[in-house]
């Protein structure tokens, strides 16, 4: 297939997944990247990322945190800790946190995240002007109420990912209750947006039994929700989990990377001017897989900054090979932040792209998508 070739059709974006020529792959993720620069520019924005719990209330098939998996530690960071990596985080300049988590609904546990809320924003910064870190959650389905609470108590971002828009799929990897439903996920979505959150979601690529149609869809959905922020990334299995352990079929690492990379690509073609973020689960496959996210259209970067002793607990997918070397200089990495020789930044993997200027660090800035401040702005009128 010609890249001239490409349109941003059903038909177009089914072709496009199926297609394995590397020259194809290739320029994709070019015309990606240029399209994003054309559009936003080069500026990559981060949110430090903090795990805040592995303890879920939920049984998704393919997670390794998932209620029932006994060979698990679980954890909660306690406030204390929160605070000291979201401190790390405005000291740093990365101008955003993302507090992530299992997915629970206990009254403690709404009311330490709406206490952690008001600390955050009251937490002073090195960013230009002293504006507060800007807060984004993904803590799964809740109560309306819930959601209004936190975005009362200064959260302005949700991230909530849909899994997969196939409902029939969503059942194979998921239990069949009605804790576990692909309708109240949608309106948990709808909720957040009417709220006032830029609601960001997102789904897995190259589950098992996913075909290229079902990825087209989910591209469309994200278009026809007008979704302001995307998180996707490939699945990468885990042992432990139900859908591992009954042999689901599972495409080899390199087709699940490069329809990582495509998906990213195909994104940025169909929503120039949406934050895009390039997900951690690329970089279990390939060393360099966040990197190469950003160079495919990505534009947010989530340095990993819950502490490490919890850090490798949070085992969504099997993780260990993220504790590995510097892609560029081979020195040993011990955690997600280590700071290389080679690399002035605190992520190494983005070193060498950083000093040829192909990307450049949003530093300190809230980096909320184009997209949300332009529909922002209609509205205001
Ligand atoms: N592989 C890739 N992503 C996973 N997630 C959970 N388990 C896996 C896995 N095995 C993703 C889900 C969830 C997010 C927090 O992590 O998409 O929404
Ligand atoms: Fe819980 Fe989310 Fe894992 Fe499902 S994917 S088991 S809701 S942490």
């Amino acid at each position: 297939m010609d890249i001239q070739d490409l349109t941003l059709d059903r038909d177009g974006l089914i072709a496009a997944l199926e297609c394995n020529e590397p020259a194809f792959n290739e320029a994709l993720c070019k015309k990606a990247y240029e399209t994003k620069v054309a559009h936003i520019g080069t500026d990559v924005y981060l949110r430090g990322l903090i795990e805040i719990s592995n303890i879920c209330a939920k049984n998704c098939l393919y997670c390794g945190i998932r209620h029932d998996n006994t060979a698990c530690t679980r954890y909660e960071l306690s406030d204390e800790e929160v605070l000291a990596a979201a401190t790390k985080a405005a000291r740093m300049r990365y101008g955003s946190v993302v507090i992530q988590g299992g997915e629970r609904t206990d009254a403690a546990f709404v009311r330490k995240i709406t206490r952690l809320l008001k600390a955050i924003k009251a937490l002073p910064t090195a960013s230009e002007g002293g504006i507060p870190l800007g807060v984004t959650l993904s803590l799964g389905e809740q109560p309306r109420e819930v959601y209004e609470e936190w975005f009362a108590a200064g959260a302005h971002r949700y991230l909530l990912r849909i899994e997969t828009t196939n409902p029939d799929l969503y059942y194979k990897i998921h239990p069949h209750d009605a804790l576990h439903s692909h309708e109240r996920r949608m309106e948990a979505l709808q909720d957040l947006k009417a709220i006032g959150y830029q609601a960001g979601t997102g789904a897995m690529i190259a589950l098992p039994w996913q075909t290229a149609a079902d990825m087209a869809d989910d591209l469309l959905f994200y278009k026809a929700f007008d979704a302001p922020m995307v998180g996707m990334g490939p699945y990468d299995p885990n042992d432990e989990t139900p859908l591992t352990q009954s042999g689901a079929p599972l495409l080899p690492d390199e087709q699940r990377f490069a329809l990582g990379l495509k998906m990213i690509a195909l994104l940025r073609l169909l929503m120039p001017d949406i934050n895009i973020a390039s997900a951690t689960a690329l970089e279990v496959l390939n060393p360099r897989g966040r990197e190469l996210g950003i160079l495919s259209g990505a534009n947010v970067f989530m340095p990993n900054i819950t502490p490490e002793e919890q850090m490798v607990k949070y085992n969504l997918y099997d993780r260990k090979t993220l504790l590995r070397d510097c892609p560029h200089s081979g020195e040993p990495r011990k955690e997600e932040n280590h700071i290389c020789k080679n690399c002035v930044f605190p992520f190494c993997s983005l070193g060498e792209n950083l000093q040829n200027g192909k990307v450049t660090i949003g530093w300190g800035r809230w980096g909320d998508s184009l997209h949300f401040q332009r529909n922002k702005s209609i509205h205001n009128e």
